[in-house]
Parts: structure tokens; sequence; C-alpha cells
């Protein structure tokens, strides 16, 4: 049995379950309720990102993911061998690979930031009776298009993953 890969293809699956969930749960039906939701929805994702340890748990799930794909690339790839990066199946890996990490790169520099402040600054307006100055709100608007916009990028990069790791297998 070959338990380096049992134990890499096992970080693997799990995290990106976790990693991809969100992403794809974020996108496709949490977005558009808290949109719905107006005032309240804003209040919810300020909670889900402030008392909750999503942020992190997803990055270290990304982190994983990444880190677990790599090492199993290295080694089904003969350490990138020529002939396995030229054939149909490790280009369509290697492209599924490159897209998560361009996807992931995008999140961790342009949502992650975004969705720290937004925690930091529903706390702020907790704390402060709930009702956001106008300043406050003019930053959260600002902050939920960021997020949303970079939410949308992360997500397309992690469909063409999805399609890339599902297919492989059979691409000769
Ligand atoms: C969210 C991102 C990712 C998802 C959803 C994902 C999904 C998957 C799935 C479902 C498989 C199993 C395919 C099968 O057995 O037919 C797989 C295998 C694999 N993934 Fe990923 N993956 C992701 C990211 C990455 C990254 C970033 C890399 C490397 C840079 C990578 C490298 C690999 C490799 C090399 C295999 C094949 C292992 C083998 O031949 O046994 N993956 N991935």
């Amino acid at each position: 049995m070959d338990y380096y890969m049992i134990i890499l293809r096992f970080v693997h699956v799990i995290s990106f379950v976790i990693w991809a969930g969100w992403i794809f749960s974020l996108r496709l039906w949490i977005q558009p309720a808290v949109e719905a939701a107006g005032p309240a929805g804003g209040a919810f994702m300020g909670a889900v990102t402030s008392k909750t340890k999503v942020i992190t748990t997803v990055a270290w799930a990304a982190t994983l993911t990444i880190i677990s794909g790599l090492l199993m690339m290295d080694h089904v790839s003969g350490h990138f061998d020529m002939g396995w990066v030229q054939s149909p199946q490790g280009t369509v890996l290697i492209i599924g690979g490159l897209s998560a990490i361009i996807g992931f790169s995008y999140g961790m520099l342009r949502v992650r930031p975004a969705a720290t402040r937004m925690g930091a600054l529903a706390g702020q307006i907790q704390q402060s009776g709930g009702q956001p100055t106008p300043e406050q709100g003019t930053e959260l608007q600002n902050l939920r298009a960021t997020i949303k916009k970079g939410g949308n990028i992360v997500f397309q990069f992690l469909v063409v993953t999805a399609v890339c790791m599902a297919i492989a297998r059979y691409v000769h």
C-alpha cells in the first residue's frame, strides 16, 4: 500500500471540501441571501466573520489543499518529468493546480483582509449600540463590494480547478 499517497489524498480531499465547500456555498447561496436580507444580512455576515473561525479555518484548508496537491503532483509525475507534464493528464492537473493557486493568492491578498476588517468593524458597531456611523456605513458597503467581487473571482478559479481535478484521471 502506498501510505504516502493515502495520507496526502486524505488531507487533500478533506481540506478541499472545506475550502471549495465554503467558497461555493458563499457564492451560490449565502451571498444572495445576505443581499436579500438587507441590514440584517450585513449583521449576519459580520457575525460569521467575527464570531466564528471561518476565515482562519478556510485559509488553513486552502494551504493544506495546495501543499498536499503539490506533493502528490511531485510523486505522481516522477518529480515533474517532462513526459508527464506534457501528457494530457499532467496538463489538466497542472491547469487545475495553477488555477487553485491563483485563486488562493487572490483570496489571501484581496478578500481575506477585507473580511477581517469587516469582522472588526462589525464588532465596533455592535459595541457602540448597533447603529453604524455614516463613515462606518460607507466603509461597510465598500468592504462588502470588495468581498463580493473577490469571492466571485476566487469562485471562478475554483470552478476551473474542480473541473480539471474531476476529469484528470480519465484524460489520456
Ligand atoms: C480547491 C482546489 C482543489 C480541488 C477541489 C481538488 C480536487 C481534487 C480531486 C477530487 C482529486 C481526485 C481526482 C481523482 O482521483 O480522480 C484530486 C487529485 C489531485 N490533485 Fe487536486 N484539488 C484541488 C487543488 C489542487 C492543487 C492546488 C494541486 C497541485 C498544485 C492539486 C493536485 C492534485 C493531484 C496531483 C491529484 C492526483 C493525485 C493522484 O493521481 O492520485 N490539487 N484533486
